[in-house]
């Protein structure tokens, strides 16, 4: 029985930017709640949303707009090669391609339902398939040859269907085969009140010891998680099924599940704390928000990400106090953000004399972000973060 611990309230969907000619239009909303499973130790949404609805021709995120994820995804390629000296590798979400490039092209598979993206790493010579992980799609893929590594990032969380999943990468694995999964840390959200995690498509954020509860069951077990600096801070977790005896487990992996435990990740309590902790991360924004406007100072924003949508929605932040948002992706620009209505320009350098302030949409690339814009930084430019207590930089 989920436990509920959260309610970030009435959302729209966080990825359905409006086109100017569709502003009037009354937005589909849904109940943003999150809740808890004492038995399983999983968090997760309460309210999903049809997958169809959001991973369709449309979905606005490129992995390759980013420098960070490029690089994240290039050093594990080449970690991959010389660890498991794969003969075919398959990428569940393979996304615009950021991480298959890495490969040859004849060993490497990319398996990805949103046609607009699936699109582009067909055109760059890419098998591809557009459509998502299943049981049938796995058997027609590995009906000649079995899959020695299926890596997927981001994109279990977005999965309801847990079982499916597993099954398909149980039935199309070789038998040194290993699985790969990377999603954001539960630990890393906890402790940055990082509650922009949550949104329609992040049915779950992912703790080390709910995923050795679910793997239980599918006869898979971790054998080495790392912890990774992306989205937030991420675990990637490798994963074997439990009779494969080639790999050896890492002492990470209890290591990872100390902490965890440590940090009250398997207690009901913490969540509560947790749900305190975001109340109060509202409250504060709001504050230093109204602050600056008092002062009749321009704010933007920076990264026009799903995850400033569950902000801007929860805090009822709009396009009264952020005038724009600045983002990189193509399909956003001259779109509003989902609810706030915010528009969405193309990005430029940020210059003092546009803006005195900045609200950092995209924190999770704030490292990446920073170094681009030392010189405004450098001239009395300032950032907005809520991550981890909202504050002014
Ligand atoms: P992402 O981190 O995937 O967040 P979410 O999953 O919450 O949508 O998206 C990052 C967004 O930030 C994406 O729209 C691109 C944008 N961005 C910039 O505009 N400039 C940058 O320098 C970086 C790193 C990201």
């Amino acid at each position: 029985m989920m436990k509920k611990f959260l309610n970030l309230g009435l959302q729209p969907l966080a990825n359905s930017y409006i086109t100017r000619n569709k502003l009037n239009h009354k937005e589909k909303k849904f109940k943003l709640i999150v809740g808890f499973n004492p038995k399983n130790y999983l968090v997760s949404i309460l309210n999903t949303i049809p997958k169809e609805k959001m991973f369709n021709d449309k979905y606005p995120y490129k992995s390759s707009e980013s420098l960070t994820m490029k690089k994240s995804f290039k050093d594990l390629s080449v970690e991959i090669k010389k660890k498991f000296k794969p003969n075919l590798i398959l990428e569940i979400g393979s996304n615009d391609g950021a991480f298959i490039k890495n490969f040859k092209k004849n060993c490497v598979i990319g398996v990805e339902p949103c046609k607009n993206l699936a699109k582009i790493t067909r055109y760059k010579g890419y098998k591809t398939f557009s459509e998502y992980w299943d049981v049938s799609l796995a058997k027609k893929i590995s009906k000649k040859k079995k899959i020695d590594v299926i890596y997927s990032a981001n994109t279990l969380s977005h999965i309801e269907n847990f079982s499916e999943i597993f099954k398909a990468v149980n039935l199309s694995l070789s038998d040194k085969g290993i699985l790969i999964l990377e999603d954001p840390s539960l630990l890393e959200c906890i402790k940055n009140v990082a509650y922009d995690q949550f949104y329609c498509e992040h049915i779950y954020v992912f703790s080390a010891i709910a995923l050795k509860k679910i793997l239980d069951k599918f006869n898979f077990e971790i054998f080495d998680i790392q912890n990774t600096k992306t989205h937030g801070g991420s675990n990637r977790y490798f994963i074997k099924r439990k009779k494969n005896s080639f790999y050896k487990l890492n002492p990470n992996v209890l290591k990872n599940i100390v902490v965890e435990k440590k940090n009250g990740l398997h207690k009901f309590s913490t969540y509560k704390r947790f749900a305190n902790k975001v109340l109060l991360s509202k409250k504060r924004l709001i504050q230093v928000v109204k602050k600056i406007k008092k002062n009749k100072k321009r704010i933007i924003g920076y990264g026009a990400t799903a995850k400033s949508c569950t902000v801007l929605n929860y805090c009822k932040i709009n396009d009264k106090q952020i005038d724009f948002f600045y983002d990189t992706t193509s399909y956003k620009i001259s779109k509003f953000l989902p609810g706030s209505k915010i528009e969405v320009k193309k990005y430029k350098k940020l210059k003092k004399n546009v803006t005195d302030y900045v609200f950092l949409g995209a924190w999770n690339f704030k490292k990446e972000i920073f170094k681009k814009e030392r010189d405004f930084i450098k001239s009395g430019g300032k950032f907005i973060t809520h991550i981890p207590y909202p504050k002014i930089i």
